[in-house]
């Protein structure tokens, strides 16, 4: 399948790189795969942890009530950025991996993130940061799954073929493993020691799918977790210097912006590796940075605050009383919100960083252009698009 993604016309490539693709969700499926695997943590989540987990969070009401009507599993009122990548796809929502074993289950592909995942493997993690990680399934666990998988899905066809007509979606990624040391409040110099490991997971785990017969590769850079009100909270501060324009915490973005920094420059190098495979970068820090800055444009009039935490509390976010829980309350209006819970964005939030990436400028190369044509931009566009 994909490779009909590769014969499309080079004029029509040369204009998807030129003309800015509209923003709405509304184009056509951005052509043709068979199915999408995706891998991360709780914002990437479809219900894994849930399954796993009796005491998550993502399982009760009001999580889900904007699109599903019901809890789904994933850490967010309504879809998430996958969703939304699904949709473009014109693909259905990949099933938990963790919900089932057939063929018919994963038809449509498989979600392997896990809540509270890593992209370390657990000794790694704890060797390199003297911590206990948070969860089990790091990035490599949940490659291993993918791998166990892969005999039940392909049936009578071979694994590569399967690989070649899939989409990877690999992240986010990475944010847990800083998040830790964060929350332990670890110096920050420290923290950002951990970054080239943290990268180099990520290209390991690419290089293992690369072999396994992947050809299309979206890899997400962090978010902008300094404007979430969980770190707002621990990082208050009475100097206003620890804070950016849009009023979050400086360096926590400047943690965030520093790993996408060197993921793309790790990228880049991939790419060369393997210029026939598509690698793209999805800027999520950069898409998301525009909520902040047309805040008022795009409806997000309360852009830093919960929108499901406890009223009266800075940010109406409290760090012992989680949403769904007694003594936490909704908003009204989930789509006036960037953050859901204070720590995960809502639907409206999610669905404006997809088309940030899928029809905006925050992806490289672009949707829709070739490796080949990738090559060539390698080195002049590769850092604009990290703001
Ligand atoms: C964990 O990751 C490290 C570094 O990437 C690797 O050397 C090691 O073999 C991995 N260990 C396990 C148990 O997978
Ligand atoms: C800010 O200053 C006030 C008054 O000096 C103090 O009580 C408070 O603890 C400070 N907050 C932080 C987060 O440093
Ligand atoms: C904080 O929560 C209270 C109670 O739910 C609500 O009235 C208020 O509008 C919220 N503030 C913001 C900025 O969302």
């Amino acid at each position: 399948m994909d490779s009909s993604k590769l014969s499309v016309p080079v004029v029509i490539l040369f204009l998807a790189s030129v003309v800015p693709l509209i923003s709405c969700d509304t184009v056509a499926p951005l052509c043709c795969f068979s199915r999408i695997f995706s891998f991360g943590d709780s914002n990437t989540d479809s219900g894994n942890n849930c399954l796993v987990n009796s005491a998550c969070g993502a399982n009760r009401l009001p999580y889900g009530e904007t699109y599903f009507h019901k809890p789904s599993g994933r850490n967010s009122d309504g879809r998430i950025i996958v969703d939304f990548i699904a949709q473009a796809y014109g693909i259905p929502f990949q099933p938990p991996s963790k919900g089932g074993s057939t063929a018919e289950y994963f038809k449509d592909g498989a979600n392997f993130a896990v809540a509270a995942s890593q992209a370390l493997n657990n000794s790694a993690f704890k060797k390199l940061t003297n911590m206990n990680p948070w969860n089990t399934d790091s990035l490599s666990t949940q490659l291993q799954s993918l791998k166990n998988l892969l005999p039940t899905i392909s049936q009578g066809s071979s694994v590569s073929a399967v690989m070649a007509s899939s989409l990877f979606v690999v992240g986010e990624i990475g944010g847990v493993d800083y998040i830790i040391g964060l929350a332990n409040k670890k110096p920050m110099d420290e923290i950002r020691s951990w970054v080239p490991s943290v990268v180099d997971a990520i290209i390991s785990a690419l290089n293992d799918l690369i072999s396994l017969g992947a050809t299309t590769l979206i890899v997400p850079g962090n978010y902008m977790f300094g404007c979430s009100p969980w770190f707002l909270l621990i990082y208050q501060s009475n100097n206003t210097a620890d804070y950016d324009n849009f009023g979050c915490i400086k360096s926590v973005n400047e943690l965030s912006a520093y790993h996408n920094t060197m993921l793309m420059e790790e990228l880049a190098k991939l790419r060369l590796l393997h210029p026939l495979i598509n690698i793209v970068y999805a800027d999520y820090y950069g898409a998301q940075s525009q909520l902040y800055l047309n805040a008022q444009t795009l409806g997000f009039a309360a852009p830093l605050y919960a929108c499901c935490g406890v009223a009266g509390q800075p940010y109406n976010m409290s760090l012992r009383i989680g949403c769904g829980s007694s003594g936490s309350q909704v908003c009204p209006d989930p789509s006036k919100y960037v953050s859901w819970d204070g720590d995960h964005l809502t639907e409206a939030a999610s669905h404006q960083i997809a088309n940030g990436i899928l029809y905006g400028p925050y992806s490289f190369p672009p949707f829709l252009q070739t490796a080949q044509t990738a090559k060539q931009e390698l080195g002049s566009g590769v850092r604009q698009y990290l703001k």
